[in-house]
Order: structure tokens, then sequence, then C-alpha cells
């Protein structure tokens, strides 16, 4: 007996770049893909994550702010099983995040717990990481809770601060990595390898070696 495949939606407030990284690996993956791209969500009316899943011809919904029974409603109706965030900058109201509880994946431009919280997206991340002298960030793929950036951490990818970095040039080397990253995160929890114990621990993560590729 074949197990069915996992309907993914991804929630992105930008120009979704993560969502396209997420999309190629599952082409990629073709057959042996664990999960079917079944919607997309953006607060934002002109979010390019938007553009793209319409030019997939995924279901692709602008919900604004503050609609957070829709967003639950939505959910239901394209029948989805696992969520991914992917710099989405609304909050997910509390009865989805218990309902997708071991579920949803987010991930954060700099290496959790430090440099995350509330107020802590996109460039400001990097800008800190620069102000605190750190000589190293990268990505972190984590599970939601309801407490913001502190979800269970599922994985982790070191990359390196130069003398010279800006919060953008930082923030562009990070977000290479997210796009590997992510995509082999959401793959483990899809095809089931990965899960969030009762006990809060991650388990079904593959130690990484970071002087190679992905395993
Ligand atoms: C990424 O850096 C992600 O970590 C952050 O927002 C950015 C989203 O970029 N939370 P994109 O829309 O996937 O290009």
């Amino acid at each position: 007996m074949t197990t069915p495949r996992a309907r993914l939606a991804v929630l992105a407030s930008g120009s979704g770049s993560n969502l396209q990284a997420i999309r190629d690996d599952l082409v990629a993956r073709g057959a042996a893909a664990s999960a079917d791209l079944a919607l997309v969500v953006s607060d934002r009316r002109a979010a390019g994550a938007l553009e793209r899943a319409r030019g997939w011809t995924i279901p692709a919904v602008h919900l604004p702010k503050d609609e957070g029974a829709t967003l639950d409603r939505l959910l239901r109706e394209h029948a989805i099983t696992h969520i991914a965030l992917a710099g989405y900058l609304q909050l997910i109201p509390p009865d989805v995040v218990r309902r997708f509880h071991g579920r949803m994946l987010n991930v954060h431009p700099a290496l959790l717990p430090a440099f995350g919280g509330p107020g802590m997206y996109g460039a400001r991340v990097h800008a800190a990481v620069l102000a605190a002298g750190a000589r190293v960030s990268g990505p972190t793929v984590h599970f939601v809770s309801e407490h913001y950036d502190e979800g269970a951490i599922v994985a982790q990818w070191p990359v390196p601060v130069r003398s010279t970095d800006t919060p953008e040039s930082l923030g562009a080397r990070v977000l290479a990595a997210e796009h590997k990253l992510y995509p082999w995160s959401i793959h483990l929890l899809t095809s089931g390898s990965l899960t969030l114990g009762p006990d809060g621990r991650v388990h079904g993560v593959p130690d990484i070696d970071f002087d190679r590729e992905l395993p």
C-alpha cells in the first residue's frame, strides 16, 4: 500500500524564493516526492510568491491581515496536511498552530535561539548579527509553536559572516543556504521521517556533515 502524499501549504509574504526552492525540490523528486504543493497564501496582494504560484496553476490566495478564521477554513477546504512558513509576516492563529502541531515548519534567517523573536525579520536580523559581531550565522528550520521563533529546532546550516558584509550581502548568503536546508527539512517531515515527540524533542533528522552537501 502506498502512503498518500502530504498536501503542503506555503505561507509567504515576500518574493517567494523559498517557495520556488520548495517547488523545485518537489519537481526534482518527481514520483518520489512525499508532498504536493496544494496551496499558497500571502497577506500581501503583490507578493511574488502568489505570482509564482499562479504561474504553476496552484491555488494562490491573498488573505489580508486579521482574517484568522479564514485561514483555518482555507486550510480545511484544501485538505492541507502540512504547512511551511516562508517569510510569512503574520502571526498564525493559536487554533491553527495547535491543529498543525508537529506538522508546521518555519525558516528563520539566523541561528536560533539567538537573533529571533518578535520584530526580528528580514534585514533587521542580519543587521543585529553584524552589530553583535557574530562570526557565523545561517538559517534555522524549526517547528512552529505558540511563541515566536521558539519551536523545537529541526536543522541549521552555518554561514560565515565576512568582515565586509552588509545586512544585504549576509542576507543573500543565508538565503542561498535556506534554499537547500528548507526543502530538505520539508521532505523529512512530509515523508514521515521527522517527527516532534510528545516530550517536545525532534526525532528523525540525520546528522549533517557540514563539509558536504545535504544527504
Ligand atoms: C527569508 O530570508 C526567510 O528566512 C525570511 O524571509 C525571507 C523570505 O524570502 N523569514 P523569500 O520570500 O522566500 O524570498
